[in-house]
């Protein structure tokens, strides 16, 4: 029985302060009383914090730096922006599960800019293979205003309630990449522009946070089967574009701005798209084809640069899938050994860098130079085993074919009947 307290001899709850009564139990400890209620109160609590914990637990969220090592595995150079993005992703979840909801942290969602085949997608890609939670890579090109011959907007959450496998609760804290956002910029000479600012109004919803109906089908022209409610507050979104004549754009800003005198005109110019784009401003966006609200919707901006040619040679090489490891396998497969000379691969990385494509055009210039060895070598190591195959620099530059050293080991020899 509780004892009574000795101030006013009447036993009140040490929580709430309501006086013990016939209809309100009371549980005591050594100086003090909890009512039924509080203990009720105290319960939901708990089993909340526990249930939110667990499912943080389930995410199996690495940190930060976790995050970056995994990272490097696959994706070369570009530092910046994978310190950002595994911030960015860290936090998003952090804010999650934060049961503290005194102040409100907004989630940051990201627009990653940079050329052709520096690793915007690749670093996409490789985020959501580490990552335990829904994640959908949506390319916008195909998105167009609703009511028109194309995707709606919706699809892109549905897409991400698929890879939640259905669960609307997971997909609500889920990650979408929404590739070459660039390709919705408004393009004021094409008349009515529905895959432009249409679209970016609708995608703004979605980056703003509302509960959007998203309709069960994935193509306007099937009927509707039913519908999901989904909020999209918490979900993080990371755009990524390489913003072709954005540096046009970032270059008149300086020329006025910052420059008055002739001589710096010329300086100007010679500046190429790495080192304007990493002076990108908000408002260059928004002079792109940009609405202002849907560019104030993205708080960071960060620059990739090009991909130089020790990077390049270091993308054949070095990541976990790098190119090169592929071809050796599939050489490998045929008993035979595949080597470049450091300077085919510094020819390969040179033809990348002209044709501009970056790290996009490796895999076909390597294609080329072994197609035909590839086309050969099965039937050709039948007659006389192959003991490696060496790409030198002209296989490269002249299309020559690669050197090809059989083995001499007449035991390993298998001749046709
Ligand atoms: N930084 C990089 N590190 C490793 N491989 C890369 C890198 N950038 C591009 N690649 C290679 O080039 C291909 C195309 O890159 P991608 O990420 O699609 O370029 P984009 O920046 O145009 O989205 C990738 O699949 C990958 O093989
Ligand atoms: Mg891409």
């Amino acid at each position: 029985m509780p004892r009574k307290s000795s101030r006013d001899r009447i036993v009140h709850c040490s929580f709430c302060g309501r006086p013990k009564s016939d209809n309100l139990r009371f549980i005591s400890g050594i100086d003090a009383y909890i009512c039924e209620d509080c203990v009720r109160i105290a319960n939901e609590i708990i089993i909340d914090e526990e249930k939110t914990k667990k499912e943080f637990r389930t995410f199996n969220l690495p940190t930060p730096e976790e995050i970056k090592v995994y990272l490097d595995d696959y994706v070369v150079g570009q530092d910046f922006a994978k310190k950002v993005l595994s911030v960015a992703v860290y936090n998003h979840y952090k804010r999650i599960v934060n049961p503290k909801k005194d102040i409100e942290l907004q989630k940051t969602n990201v627009l990653l800019i940079g050329p052709t085949g520096c690793g915007k997608t690749l670093l996409a890609k490789t985020l959501a293979k580490l990552l335990d939670v829904p994640f959908a890579i949506f390319d916008v090109t195909s998105l167009t205003e609703s009511g028109y011959v194309g995707e709606d907007v919706e699809t892109v959450l549905l897409r991400l309630i698929q890879n939640a496998g259905g669960d609307l609760e997971k997909a609500s804290y889920g990650i979408v990449y929404l590739d070459e956002i660039d390709k919705i910029a408004y393009k004021p000479t094409t008349g009515r522009d529905v895959s432009g600012e249409g679209v970016q109004e609708e995608l703004l919803k979605l980056l703003e946070g509302h509960v959007v109906n998203v309709p069960m089908r994935s193509n306007k022209k099937m009927p509707e089967q039913g519908s999901f409610q989904l909020d999209t507050s918490n979900i993080l979104f990371i755009m990524g574009g390489a913003f072709v004549g954005v540096e046009d754009i970032i270059r008149n800003r300086m020329g006025s701005t910052e420059m008055g005198f002739k001589s710096n005109v010329k300086d100007m110019a010679r500046l190429s798209y790495d080192d304007l784009v990493s002076k990108v401003e908000p408002h260059d966006l928004v002079k792109y084809g940009f609405l202002p609200e849907f560019i104030g919707r993205i708080p960071l901006i960060v620059p990739l640069h090009s991909l130089g040619k020790r990077e390049l040679i270091k993308i054949l090489t070095e990541p976990r899938d790098a190119i090169i490891k592929q071809y050796q396998r599939f050489f490998e497969m045929e008993n035979a050994r595949l080597t470049f000379t450091d300077d085919a691969l510094d020819a390969i990385a040179e033809i990348s860098i002209q044709t501009k494509t970056g790290a996009r055009g490796l895999r076909n210039i390597i294609e080329k130079a072994l197609l035909e060895t590839m086309f050969k070598l099965p039937t050709m190591k039948l007659k006389k085993p192959v003991e490696e195959v060496i790409v030198d620099k002209e296989v490269i530059t002249s299309g020559k074919e690669p050197v090809i050293i059989f083995s001499d080991n007449l035991k390993r020899r298998r001749e046709r009947p």
